[in-house]
């Protein structure tokens, strides 16, 4: 078993490493980047008229966007994440905690998870790993949630990086069942969500079969898990988390294996870092697009007037892009024409030839 302090050191180590050092994608990226729009001269449409108003997990966003999951449990998450849920709320996006695996060692950590009183009415996102939810009872995970006011709960899948960390976990068995269980007896609506390595068609397809019905894809180009542990690794472990660095479905190819396998509504994460990456991403049928370095990032470097920038700037683009594609709601993106080129075509066509 970690001690409370084990786990507040890497959470810390985490912060810092995602500020400070390279632990971004090398060469593979989102794909992101390989979808085009087409431009709509006749768009039929006011500008007052556009509506960025989506709903995920019962409650509505004033626009599609949410700050990703990131910390809790040390003093800094605290301040982070009062910092982050406060512009979330204020903006009508929602806010997502990091795993709350600290509190089910140590209660005195419920300070950093509980963001209410600076974004009362924000839509907030909890988060535990999949491996610690089967290992926890569904009532103490409901306290857990009762205790964060939490709207929704994001379960974390991350195998890749559990295995580069020395001390992670290695049985990943048994995780369906724990899905099945929570969605049957939690009453609160669950989001399965990787952490930067994507979902493929057949991890998507065994969530849906679990009766969960929203899905974060959080795929590859972004932040890389397996980079950030390469950093922390001993010397002697480093070669294979460096040729392990790029792993993972890239987002957009993820996204379109979302699509293909139907009845889910997805969220599209995963090195989103421009308003073009989340504009392509809703195209791809996204009904929400979130992001966490750069939050991280804006805020460290703005505080909550840089997160209230980044997010404003991100919401003026979407707000164009949905008028000069002829698309009034974010539900009509979807269904705009698109062309993808490059890689992303590829996956498609390949994807398709996998059902
Ligand atoms: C994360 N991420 C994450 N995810 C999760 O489900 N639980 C967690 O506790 C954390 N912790 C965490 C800390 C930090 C500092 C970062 C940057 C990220 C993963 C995150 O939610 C997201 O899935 C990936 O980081 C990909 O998004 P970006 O960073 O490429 O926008």
């Amino acid at each position: 078993m970690l001690s409370e302090t084990d786990i507040g050191r890497r959470k810390r180590d985490h912060i810092d490493i995602c500020l400070n050092e390279d632990v971004q994608f090398h060469e593979r990226g989102t794909l992101l980047g390989n979808v085009r729009l087409l431009h709509e001269a006749l768009p039929e449409l006011h500008a007052d008229e556009i509506d960025l108003s989506v709903r995920i997990a019962g409650r509505t966003l004033r626009a599609p966007l949410y700050v990703s999951g990131m910390t809790g449990g040390t003093p800094e998450a605290e301040t982070i994440n009062r910092d982050l849920a406060a512009v979330a709320g204020e903006l009508g996006i929602a806010f997502g905690l990091g795993s709350q695996r600290p509190l089910l060692v140590d209660p005195g950590t419920l300070s950093s998870y509980q963001v209410r009183e600076a974004a009362p009415d924000v839509v907030l996102f909890g988060n535990l790993g999949l491996v610690q939810a089967a290992q926890t009872s569904t009532d103490k995970i409901r306290e857990l949630a009762r205790a964060t006011g939490i709207d929704a709960l994001c379960i974390h899948l991350n195998p890749a990086q559990e295995l580069m960390q020395a001390d992670g976990d290695r049985d990943f068995r048994g995780g369906l069942d724990t899905l099945r269980r929570l969605q049957g007896e939690l009453g609160i609506p669950l989001i399965v969500k990787e952490t930067g390595c994507g979902l493929s068609p057949r991890a998507l397809a065994s969530i849906r079969s679990t009766g969960v019905t929203t899905v974060d894809v959080a795929g590859a180009g972004g932040t890389s898990w397996v980079a950030v542990e390469t950093r922390r690794a001993a010397a002697e472990r480093r070669p294979v988390g460096e040729s392990m660095w790029d792993w993972g479905i890239p987002t957009a190819a993820s996204l379109l294996a979302a699509g293909q396998t139907g009845g889910l509504t997805v969220l599209a994460s995963g090195g989103v870092r421009s308003g073009t990456d989340v504009v392509n991403a809703l195209a791809l049928g996204a009904t929400a697009v979130g992001m966490a370095q750069p939050y991280l990032k804006a805020r460290h470097e703005g505080g909550r007037d840089g997160v209230r920038r980044l997010a404003q700037q991100l919401i003026e683009q979407i707000r164009m892009v949905l008028l000069l594609t002829g698309s009034r709601t974010v539900a009509d993106l979807h269904k705009a024409p698109r062309i993808l080129v490059g890689e992303l075509e590829t996956w498609s066509r390949q994807l398709a030839a996998l059902r």
